[in-house]
């Protein structure tokens, strides 16, 4: 009787907590963000938190990316839940938010695991897909204008990680976000961030196999075009950032702890066999039971179910 009554009291929610970092032109509130944080947060008994950062989705288009990072930083310290550390999922543009929340927020909680939905981490030398709403005329209009100027970063989210492979030069001066956060500054390459980066227990790099969104789809594993050229698209491990390990990617790959996932859909759109089989191993704390064949490009026919996409038009990233 008494070890039933410990049961029943024990916490529900045992496991490391998580948090969600939601894509550019969507917001917490959205029902498919909220629903997957919920699916998550429900098949590994553990509390998934998606943080918002200001107001959502105008903020995810307009507020740079370091004070994106910056607040979510903040928040992270703030929340008790997580003082014995947590693990982060991000989607899309959220990735970098949360690899600068590891990289450069001091004093703040440990991160375990990191858990990378079709995340732009090596650039993306595309203007995100738009239609024609608003934020669409204002993003293409600041784009023309010079996506390396002062103006345009300061005011254009994704600027700071478009990575023009036939303007490099321009991009390592003027780019105020992408080129810090992967050590890609020759003689500024922070230690630190390295350090930090490499002492993650799992980075799990999950990517699209019709990713239409993220120019090459192969960014989401670190994946680029080589410097001056749109071809041929470099595996990770034949990249510059990877083979003189700028952030630890090399560390961390060669101690096993990268997981290079390749899944059916296009952009965000996971089904919930692969969050079961891909996420939900590594937020229960059980991810030696990961199905190792997980690097393996597979054939499944099995429709999304989930396609997170922002609150307007056809905006995705
Ligand atoms: C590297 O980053 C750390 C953490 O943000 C900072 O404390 C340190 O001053 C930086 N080092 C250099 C050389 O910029």
């Amino acid at each position: 009787m008494a070890s039933l009554l410990l049961l029943l009291l024990a916490p529900a929610a045992s496991a490391v907590p998580f948090i969600v970092l939601h894509g550019i032109g969507d917001q917490c509130a959205n029902h498919g963000v909220a629903k997957f944080t919920r699916l998550l947060a429900d098949w590994s008994s553990s509390d998934g938190y998606c943080l918002e950062i200001g107001t959502g989705t105008w903020d995810s288009w307009i507020m740079p990316l370091q004070k994106q990072a910056d607040i979510v930083c903040n928040k992270v310290k703030e929340m008790k839940e997580l003082s014995n550390g947590y693990n982060i999922v991000g989607l899309s543009q959220g990735n970098l938010i949360g690899r600068a929340v590891v990289e450069y927020c001091d004093d703040g909680p440990p991160v375990k695991n990191f858990i990378s939905l079709g995340g732009p981490h090596a650039g993306t030398a595309s203007v995100p897909l738009c239609g024609s709403g608003v934020f669409c005329i204002l993003a293409d209009s600041l784009i023309k204008l010079e996506i390396y100027s002062d103006y345009v970063q300061a005011h254009l989210a994704p600027s700071g990680y478009l990575k023009i492979p036939t303007d490099i030069t321009d991009y390592l001066k003027g780019c105020r976000f992408l080129p810090k956060l992967n050590n890609e500054m020759p003689g500024a390459r922070n230690a630190t961030y390295k350090e930090r980066f490499s002492s993650l227990e799992n980075l799990v790099l999950i990517m699209f196999q019709d990713d239409a969104v993220l120019i090459p789809r192969e960014t989401a594993w670190f994946g680029y075009y080589p410097d001056g050229a749109f071809d041929p698209v470099l595996p990770p491990q034949k990249t510059k950032l990877y083979e003189e390990d700028w952030i630890g990617l090399k560390t961390l790959d060669d101690g096993g702890r990268v997981k290079f996932v390749s899944v059916a859909g296009g952009h965000l759109g996971i089904s919930q066999s692969d969050m079961r089989k891909y996420i939900v191993p590594y937020l229960k704390g059980k991810e030696k039971n990961i199905d190792s064949a997980a690097s393996v490009w597979r054939a499944n026919r099995e429709a999304p179910v989930l396609v997170l996409k922002g609150g307007h038009d056809d905006v995705v990233l």
